[in-house]
């Protein structure tokens, strides 16, 4: 049977304010930055038209009762008893993770990540003057893996922060249960701070490892902040909001504040689309995974099948599948884009520039797209390709 996502037709998605689908010219087809080509709920939008309709003056910022909500959804994810004022808001996530970086660590100081990670985890290092240990994640049989011994071989006397990024963008990784109680040790016996940036976690596959906070256990709760959001959820990215979170308010204030002035605020809209979707998005959700785990299998066999020397693993969450075209492919980014007339984003910008080479043949592609364009760009591959 057809479903909705199935008729959405390019003309329809070209539109003037679309980074996606205006940056390249219109004969390229765009599966790069991470937003769904899906429209959000009915309730969604209904909802933001009424608020329309009340006047869009001062609101109360610090919502109660999307805090209320946020508590909620929180506790549902392992981190029970997060306080109220635990919880701040953000103008969206990435001010989250700069601000991560500029209240917990010194100029000068080094913060870990593991590589390849979103391009403003790295930049938020070493935009401002810190160092960062970027640690490769190891590719094993079955999926990306975190390699134990070279994180310990990264930690140095001035690490200070580690940055996580779960579920993992942009390999697709949910950190399981066990990876998670080795990262919480990790991070005691070297006592770091942890930013949790968790804005992918609702979007975990059936079959996949159940998602956990990492700040779920109480035992690094007081040293981590978790980056949380709507917008990867419910394809609301164009409205902007994120949640700062900490079970200690001090260490949140601490983190929120560094900014002073210069933080904003979420807008009115974006606050009614968080509490409308998490009270009436459920099935709306529901159905979207469906459909994305479909086209995730879809493009993972078509990987196996259909492109000479290509692999990837599939993604446990996000509807991003990071592609290894083949050590011999360079700058596989560009070349698609070139001759098989795709733009994905290049596995480069996932690195510093120091690393970047090593990852010239891989690329990420955005699959939250309707099922005949994601063929369309699958099948431009491949001929490429052959
Ligand atoms: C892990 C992660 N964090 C943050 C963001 C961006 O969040 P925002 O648009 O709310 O700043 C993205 C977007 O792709 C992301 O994948």
């Amino acid at each position: 049977m057809s479903h909705p996502f199935d008729t959405l037709q390019q003309e329809q998605l070209r539109h003037a304010d679309s980074l996606k689908w205006t940056t390249h010219p219109a004969d390229i087809l765009p599966l790069w930055i991470a937003d769904m080509d899906f429209p959000p709920s009915e309730a969604l939008l209904a909802a933001l038209k009424a608020r329309l309709d009340r006047g869009i003056g001062y609101y109360h910022a610090a919502d109660p009762a999307l805090r209320a909500q946020l508590q909620a959804v929180l506790a549902g994810r392992g981190m029970q008893d997060v306080p109220a004022d635990g919880i701040l808001f953000l103008p969206s996530v990435v001010p989250g993770l700069y601000a991560a970086v500029a209240a917990l660590t010194q100029p000068g100081e080094d913060v870990l990540s593991v590589l390849p990670i979103y391009p403003p985890f790295h930049q938020a290092i070493l935009e401002q003057g810190r160092h960062i240990q970027g640690v490769a994640l190891r590719e094993g049989p079955e999926r990306w893996e975190l390699d134990w011994e070279a994180l310990e071989a990264a930690v140095t006397p001035r690490t200070r922060l580690l940055m996580l990024c779960h579920p993992h963008n942009p390999t697709g990784r949910v950190w399981t249960s066990e990876e998670l109680g080795r990262l919480r040790e990790f991070a005691v016996r070297h006592d770091l701070y942890v930013c949790s940036d968790e804005l992918h976690a609702d979007l975990i596959y059936a079959g996949s490892p159940a998602f956990e906070s990492f700040a779920a256990d109480p035992a690094v709760a007081g040293r981590t902040v978790t980056l949380i959001g709507p917008c990867k959820t419910y394809n609301v990215a164009g409205l902007s909001i994120g949640a700062l979170v900490s079970h200690d308010p001090a260490l949140a204030q601490r983190v929120r504040s560094v900014a002073g002035g210069l933080m904003g605020h979420p807008s009115a809209l974006s606050v009614t689309s968080w509490q409308v979707a998490l009270r009436e998005g459920g099935e709306w959700l529901a159905e979207t995974l469906a459909y994305l785990q479909a086209n995730r299998d879809y493009v993972a066999d078509f990987v196996a099948a259909r492109l000479p020397g290509a692999q990837m693993h599939s993604p446990e969450a996000t509807y991003l599948a990071w592609i290894n075209l083949g050590p011999e492919r360079k700058q596989a980014g560009e070349w698609l884009l070139r001759e098989a007339k795709v733009a994905l984003n290049a596995g480069p910008l996932f690195m510093p520039a120091n690393q970047a080479p090593e990852w010239d043949s891989f690329v990420r592609l955005n699959f939250a797209t309707s099922r005949s364009i994601l063929t369309e760009a699958l099948e431009r591959v491949e001929r490429a390709l052959r």
